[in-house]
């Protein structure tokens, strides 16, 4: 599908809040659909309907079907059967994770203490993505685990009994942390795990909501022992609350459109708000109303005034102590400082070059085509922003990345000429909706659909 974005004539002001309702966060319901298969319980997930989940998470609920585990979706929830840590059987053929890195990762860790033999592999952006890094970790607990030359997938996990470690991880990464946390249930005793930075701390939640032995200590020592909690109840509910990733596609728009954007029940998790810390600098309202927590984790509505936006933006600059905490909001953040009064910095983000695409590249050579001054460096980017709005309109190259999609398509609405963007579908890899909400934020004849 091809998306033809037209330029905003004139922005105006608009107080009415427009509101959007983003799906299941992401993060959330992996670990959900992976911690709840461990358990003997009954869980049933709200949804709002099949369309608004992520295809990376059905790429783990087919992954964890194949492994045994019962799980129905209908239009609106998610119903899964756990079936205890012992419980999993041989899958009958490769698993597919797709596009999926948390569920290529996270299976990895499951997978590599179970007494069979499986094998995980990806399309082709995942299998160009480091598994080596992880795969080594997990074989020094014990596990038997072969990537390919390269270090990527297919990978054969040959499961085994694990051993009890102590790992510091090369790089703050929440999803080779919980990889290890995984097979650290499978461990003969306590796993001790540490990031060199703190990174989104859903696993840990989850894991104590659902009576798991972790601490997690200030000095970012996670000890797990790896007891089988017995105090779940036989069915529950778990509402996930939407993904604050996503929003954050909705929230730059809104405030570029200066509209009044409300995003009801989003995760406020704080390891993952860090973006919000980083508007405020910006100059940019907002506020979180009625928040609430469940199993651990915050949630709540968040309101950003992009109406009350009166003034330039200011520049920001985000630090390597920033990134694991907004790893996923940069190339939104980025696109925000293409319209900035000044200069932005972003350092530390040398992560961003093995996701999906090599993200520092593309951004920077999409933002120089849009006309823009931009300098790459090793971990990060310097971004001079074009506070006038206006960009020139040229060819959209994404990579076939999910985000950058949503970022250069936002982008797109401040060019002097229509942009069209190819392969728009691949929004859907984490926020199948997000052309509908832009439309419903820009108007519907910005944004035109060619299938
Ligand atoms: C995720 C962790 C992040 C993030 C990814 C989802 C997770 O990756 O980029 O989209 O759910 O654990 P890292 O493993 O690099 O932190």
């Amino acid at each position: 599908m091809t998306v033809t974005i037209s330029p905003i004539p004139i922005v105006t002001a608009d107080s009415k809040p427009c509101g959007l309702i983003v799906g299941p966060d992401k993060s959330i319901l992996h670990r959900l659909l992976i911690l709840g298969s461990l358990t003997r319980s009954l869980i049933r997930i709200p949804i709002r309907s099949i369309e608004s989940l992520s295809h990376d998470v059905l790429a783990t609920v087919l992954g964890l079907e194949s492994l045994g585990v019962p799980i129905e979706i209908t239009s609106d929830e998610i119903e899964l059967q756990g079936v205890g840590r012992h419980g999993f059987r041989a899958p009958g053929h490769t698993i597919n994770c797709a596009n999926s890195g948390t569920t290529a990762r996270l299976l990895m860790g499951l997978l590599a203490g179970q007494s069979f033999e499986s094998t995980l592999a990806g399309d082709r952006s995942l299998s160009a993505r480091p598994m080596k890094r992880l795969a080594d970790l997990l074989v020094g607990m014990g596990a038997a685990i072969e990537t390919t030359a390269t270090g990527s997938l297919p990978v054969k996990i040959k499961g085994r009994a694990l051993k009890a470690s102590e790992i510091t991880l090369p790089v703050a990464s929440a999803q080779m942390k919980t990889s290890l946390l995984l097979a650290a249930l499978f461990a003969d005793g306590r796993t001790s795990i540490r990031e060199p930075l703190q990174s989104r701390d859903h696993t840990e939640r989850m894991m104590t909501a659902f009576g798991y032995d972790l601490v997690a200590e200030p000095d970012r020592w996670i000890r797990l022992e790896p007891s089988v909690p017995d105090d779940l109840e036989e069915e529950f509910v778990y509402e996930v609350p939407g993904d604050i990733s996503s929003a954050a596609f909705g929230v730059v728009a809104g405030i570029l459109l200066h509209k009044h954007t409300e995003l009801k029940n989003v995760s406020l998790n704080p390891t993952r708000t860090r973006y919000l810390d980083i508007l405020a600098l910006m100059g940019v309202e907002f506020e979180a109303t009625n928040v609430r927590d469940s199993f651990g984790e915050a949630r709540g509505d968040l309101h950003v005034y992009g109406d009350r936006m009166d003034g330039p933006l200011a520049p920001f600059e985000i630090t390597p102590d920033d990134v694991p905490l907004l790893l996923d909001e940069i190339p939104i953040l980025a696109t925000l400082a293409l319209f900035a009064d000044g200069t932005s910095t972003i350092r530390g983000a040398r992560e961003l070059r093995v996701k999906e695409t090599d993200r520092l590249r593309c951004l920077a050579q999409q933002f120089t085509a849009f006309g823009a001054e931009i300098a790459e460096v090793e971990d990060g980017l310097s971004i001079v922003g074009i506070p006038n709005r206006t960009l020139r309109a040229c060819a959209i190259d994404h990579g076939g990345d999910h985000r950058l999609v949503m970022a250069f398509a936002i982008a797109g609405l401040f060019a002097d000429n229509t942009v069209t963007v190819p392969e728009a579908e691949i929004a859907a890899v984490s926020y199948p909706e997000f052309f509908e909400h832009l439309a419903a934020l820009a108007g519907e004849h910005q944004i035109t659909y060619q299938r």
